[in-house]
């Protein structure tokens, strides 16, 4: 029987068990043997043993956060030499493909076994959603609804005490998250990467609300675009009012995965299968609209793009 090989890689994210599982289940469907390469390229180049995937291996899966398989960053996986030596193990392993289920720097480390002759195709997972090619990676709804549920209680307390609170989310390079639950929760301010900010005009925006007695007010931050300790230390100093910070931390990356990302997850996890079956490789799952469709590795590392419409009417919105 051929064996297929299987990692999650880099930041976890929800959703994923139910990627692992679509794997493992519909793999053996089609004759193979699963095996399971734990914490990512770090395991793959550490001799931590493969892990023989069956049917029962993933019951009672897929509806826990967080990875069965375990992950990690890999620093030592950017090197060349260490790519040989991870690519000489799978082959010593005779796997005939791999699938890599992670975010952008995951798909760079698949890219460089595909072009030392390992058969990959990547599934993408990441809270941030900033994959091209795809609509949505496995995690972000879930993390979304996290932050969404931040939201509304933020605004029960700012509401009592008529206080402004800064929220800031993760998002080192992309502001996908803040955007969403910045129009999704109707905050006043969304700050992000992607777009310069001016402090003022986030002060006289609060101060018209409050001038029309809006009750409470939540200034989203992504990580990336400023620290909230000091947008908070600004708001106050400019408008005098009470402000408050949350940091939300890694509490987006946890908790029982949506229907969304479990659906997606069984989608793209039994698609990759197909797709390593068909005899394809430097490829990974994406979103199209309804369907989920092959789209080469190489499209992935272009950031999906901004979506400034939805910014704009998020101000309006929330005016
Ligand atoms: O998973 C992506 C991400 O959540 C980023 O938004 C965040 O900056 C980063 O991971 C945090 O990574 P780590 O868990 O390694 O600190």
């Amino acid at each position: 029987m051929q064996k297929l090989a299987l990692m999650t890689s880099g930041g976890d994210a929800p959703g994923m068990n139910a990627a692992i599982r679509a794997v493992v289940r519909k793999g053996i469907f089609e004759g193979y043997t699963i095996m399971g390469i734990r914490r990512g390229f770090s395991g793959l180049l550490s001799n931590d043993p493969f892990v023989p995937l069956e049917i029962g291996s993933v019951a009672d899966t897929i509806h826990r956060g967080g990875t069965i398989l375990l992950t990690a960053r890999s620093k030592e996986f950017y090197e060349p030499e260490h790519q040989d030596r991870a690519a000489a193990r799978l082959q010593a392993g005779g796997i005939a493909g791999l699938i890599i289920i992670g975010g952008e720097g995951s798909f760079h480390g698949a890219s460089k076994l595909e072009e030392r002759g390992i058969r990959t195709v990547g599934v993408p997972a990441t809270i941030d959603n900033d994959i091209g090619g795809t609509e949505a990676s496995i995690g972000f709804d879930t993390a979304l609804n996290t932050v969404l549920d931040a939201v509304n209680r933020l605004r029960d307390t700012a509401t009592s005490h008529e206080r402004i609170f800064v929220l800031e989310v993760m998002g080192r390079s992309t502001g996908h998250i803040a955007l969403a639950a910045g129009l999704a929760g109707g905050a006043e301010s969304i700050l992000v990467p992607e777009m310069e900010y001016d402090i003022d005009e986030v002060c006289s925006r609060l101060l018209k609300g409050i001038e029309r007695r809006k009750a409470h007010s939540i200034i989203l931050v992504a990580e990336g675009a400023a620290g909230a300790f000091k947008v908070g230390e600004q708001i106050k100093a400019k408008t005098g009012l009470e402000t408050r910070v949350t940091v939300l931390g890694h509490i987006q990356r946890g908790g029982t995965p949506s229907a969304v990302d479990r659906m997606l997850g069984s989608r793209m996890g039994s698609f990759a299968v197909d797709l390593l079956k068909n005899g394809e490789s430097g490829l990974f799952t994406a979103l199209k609209g309804e369907d989920i469709i092959k789209a080469p590795l190489k499209s992935a590392f272009e950031k999906k793009p901004f979506s400034e419409d939805l910014y704009e009417l998020a101000l309006v919105l929330a005016r």
